[in-house]
């Protein structure tokens, strides 16, 4: 029997990627697997049936009952409990699973005994790079992230000398330097902006200077960043100075846009109710954070509201947003993990557990959860659900 490998409908609402390409597809097939879709499932990043098919995958109305002989299932989020439990034994799955957020999860792939693989969880290191799906998908929403400013600002970007006047460059300061930040920063220079950016990492000034922009940072005694490269949680002290800082630095800005993040905490608060008051009427904010918590104080998960004159953006899943680009990139993420541990003469999945990248996203095997961060998981997840017993019963 072939390897088969099962892609289905993603089953979060609002989500429009799928973690198979055409493309992807064809080289599963070439790899020797027998690859199956769910019929409508690359709709929405403009994947039709047929170009799957031409590629060589089956698509399938029934999807559960190719899931239950999957050898493995590629998913952009976490399946529900209801696909997991048609998962068989040993199948491996492999998808954006969020374990921090969610023990329930974890504990249901143990109770299966599937290989959870949380891609999410990628160290990012060289030779992870190409399966770097936080990467892929931030640079996406890094530059979705101006355009929606964009479209919301009233006025243009770039400095414009006309017969009837001149228009002056918009100024865009952006939150976080990291991969969707930077991205932000080349985007509004692209569009003739005045652009500067903020990040405690000192690292990260170099690279923000390197695409034109100017640094904004407040002295601090260490680089800011963990042994990872990420960023470290901020003193109270250091907050305070950051606030004053940016604060004076705001008032001026017409389009925000907030990307600080620190992995697995809420994201950081940075603009403050007074912040968004100091803006002119007519700017922007967009709050990439918004889905962890928010780096602005006003903004709202899924909503544009309107404070005081000033738009405040907080699409949910911005990535999405660009659904053919996002859904290409993480489904060749998805291959470029895979294809590494392909065993080309047995033709099956061979994870190697030793691995630095497989121990760094595996959740579960056989039954128990492996993942060294996920202890503290393991103890919360909630007991067993009891079935309610039927009314009279
Ligand atoms: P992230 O999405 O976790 O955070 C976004 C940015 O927010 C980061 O630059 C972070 O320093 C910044 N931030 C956090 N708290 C802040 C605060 N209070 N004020 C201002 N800024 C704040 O970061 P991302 O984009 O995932 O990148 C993290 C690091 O990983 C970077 O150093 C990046 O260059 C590195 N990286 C390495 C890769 C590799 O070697 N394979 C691939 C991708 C990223």
């Amino acid at each position: 029997m072939s390897f088969t490998l099962v892609v289905p409908k993603e089953e979060r609402a609002g989500e429009t990627r799928v973690a198979l390409s055409p493309e992807i597809a064809a080289k599963y097939v070439a790899l020797g697997m027998f690859v199956i879709v769910e019929s409508g499932a690359g709709v929405k990043s403009g994947f039709a049936d047929a170009d799957y098919a031409e590629a060589g995958a089956k698509t399938s109305k029934t999807i559960s009952e190719a899931v239950k002989k999957a050898d493995a299932v590629l998913g952009v989020g976490a399946p529900s409990a209801r696909r997991v439990k048609a998962m068989k034994k040993g199948g491996v799955l492999v998808a954006q699973l969020a374990p921090h957020q969610d023990a329930a999860g974890v504990k249901s792939y143990a109770a299966q005994k599937i290989a959870a693989l949380a891609v999410d969880l990628m160290p990012r290191i060289t030779r992870a790079q190409s399966m770097d799906v936080l990467s892929s998908q931030s640079n996406l929403a890094g530059y979705k992230a101006v355009l929606d400013a964009t479209s919301e600002y009233g006025r243009a970007l770039p400095m414009m000398m006309t017969a009837a006047g001149t228009i002056p460059a918009a100024r865009v300061f952006v939150f976080g330097a990291g991969v969707a930040g930077l991205q932000a920063i080349a985007t509004a220079k692209r569009l003739g902006a005045i652009v500067s950016a903020t990040d405690v990492r000192a690292a990260a000034g170099e690279q923000v200077e390197s695409l034109g922009a100017d640094f904004v940072m407040v002295e601090a005694d260490d680089d800011g960043e963990t042994a990872g490269g990420y960023a470290k949680e901020t003193s109270e002290d250091y907050r305070r100075r950051q606030a004053e800082l940016v604060g004076a630095h705001i008032a001026n800005q017409d389009i925000v846009i907030c990307t600080a993040l620190i992995p697995g905490r809420p994201a950081p608060e940075l603009v403050t109710r007074a912040m968004v008051e100091s803006m002119k009427a007519g700017s922007v904010i967009v709050d990439l954070a918004v889905e962890q918590g928010g780096n602005c104080k006003l903004s709202k998960r899924g909503k544009v509201v309107t404070h005081r004159g000033v738009k405040i953006v907080g699409h949910e899943n911005v990535p999405g947003r660009l659904a053919g680009n996002a859904s290409a990139l993480y489904a060749r993420n998805l291959h470029n993990l895979i294809a590494a541990f392909w065993d080309g003469d047995k033709k099956t999945l061979a994870l190697d557990w030793d691995d630095e990248i497989i121990a760094g996203i595996g959740l579960t095997r056989d039954g128990a959860v492996v993942h060294p961060d996920l202890k503290e998981a393991r103890k919360r997840a909630p007991a067993k659900r009891k079935t309610p017993r039927k009314k009279g019963g």
